[in-house]
């Protein structure tokens, strides 16, 4: 099959585009036939090898994963014994651990769903990873309600555009923070108020939020605690920074410590993409409440171009890469 393939950490050059066998599903998986794939930071960081700590898990000298991406969408090829719920011919979307920049990936069943009938397999694929993260942050931390007032900073990037539709969706009154360029879309997408960071700093304002989800993590968790009303919290989940050894460790630790302390200061949170979490985006989907953006696609053999446009931090949602037509 065609994969994009490293051999080492680095720069865009390190990903090559190549012939390798297809991968065989063992028992508990299912091989999915590739039509689309969708990039995040997760894919820039195993890239680069950066921040090193993460090297610890990822491989010290070089990368046990070969083939970037998490997010695809595609048609179950085959399965593997002991998997039901799922067999050759479905159309899926979900996330694997085994690269989805190739024509072929092996996943397990309980992270993969149906795809969304009224979504485009490129639509589709731009959806789990990024929609998990956001329904987690809203609906299972940030325990948003009806006429919260909810402040997403970063709110056009990957995660940032279903962060909105889910404030919107379950009632909130959203402010969303953006560059100039993507105000537009921010409104598009729901947001009743919008925030150019680039005029406004949010943490100086006189607004109070029920919920901040920081993207992006450019304040002190101090300064961006004070646009918390009495009883609210800050939630960060950024990865973005510029050490290379411990990146936003530091921060993400420094927050789960203070969290413990400070009432307005939410944990760091990780999001596994689960079935279920597919399955109510879905719903969501389907209900008209949910779409995905999708900023640029590129063509397989043009994954590092693609990559390197994520590395900018300036998505105005997400960027797709089309496996096979
Ligand atoms: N916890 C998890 O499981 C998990 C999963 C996925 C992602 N994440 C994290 O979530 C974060 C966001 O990911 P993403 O995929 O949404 O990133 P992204 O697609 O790169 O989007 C970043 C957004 O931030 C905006 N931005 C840049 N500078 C800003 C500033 N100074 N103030 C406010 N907004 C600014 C950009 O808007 P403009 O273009 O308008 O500048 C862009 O839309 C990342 O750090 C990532 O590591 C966490």
């Amino acid at each position: 099959m065609k994969a994009i393939v490293q051999d080492t950490y680095g720069g865009p050059d390190v990903l090559v585009a190549r012939t390798i066998a297809e991968p065989t599903p063992k028992d508990g998986e299912a091989l999915v036939a590739v039509r689309a794939a969708a990039l995040h930071i997760g894919d820039l960081m195993l890239m680069q090898g950066e921040p090193f700590v993460m090297r610890l898990g990822a491989g010290l000298r070089r990368p046990r994963k070969h083939i970037p991406g998490f997010d695809f969408a595609g048609v179950v090829a085959s399965v593997g014994a002991d998997v039901s719920g799922v067999q050759p011919g479905d159309e899926v979307f979900g996330e694997t651990n085994g690269g989805s920049c190739a024509e072929y990936v092996v996943a397990t069943p309980d992270k993969i769903a149906p795809k969304p009938a009224r979504l485009t397999f490129e639509e589709a694929a731009a959806v789990p990873v990024s929609g998990a993260t956001a329904l987690k942050g809203i609906r299972d931390v940030g325990k948003v309600e009806g006429g919260h007032r909810v402040l997403i900073n970063g709110a056009t990037g990957g995660v940032g555009i279903y962060a909105i539709q889910i404030a919107k969706a379950l009632g909130a009154e959203v402010t969303a923070v953006c560059g100039p360029g993507n105000a537009q879309l921010a409104r598009e997408l729901g947001a009743d108020h919008v925030i150019d960071y680039t005029r406004d700093d949010y943490t100086r304002g006189e607004a109070r939020y029920d919920l901040i989800l920081d993207n992006v993590a450019n304040h002190s968790l101090a300064d961006a605690r004070k646009a918390v009303a009495a009883g609210g919290s800050y939630i960060t989940n950024s990865a973005r920074s510029e050490g290379r050894w411990f990146g936003a460790v530091g921060r993400m630790m420094h927050a789960g410590v203070v969290s413990l302390f400070v009432p307005k200061q939410g944990r760091p949170f990780y999001s596994p993409v689960r079935r279920q979490d597919l399955l109510d985006l879905t719903g969501l989907i389907e209900g008209g409440e949910l779409r995905p953006v999708i900023d640029r696609t590129y063509p397989l053999a043009e994954t590092a171009a693609a990559i390197d446009y994520v590395a900018g931090g300036h998505a105005s949602g997400k960027t797709v890469i089309t496996v096979a037509g």
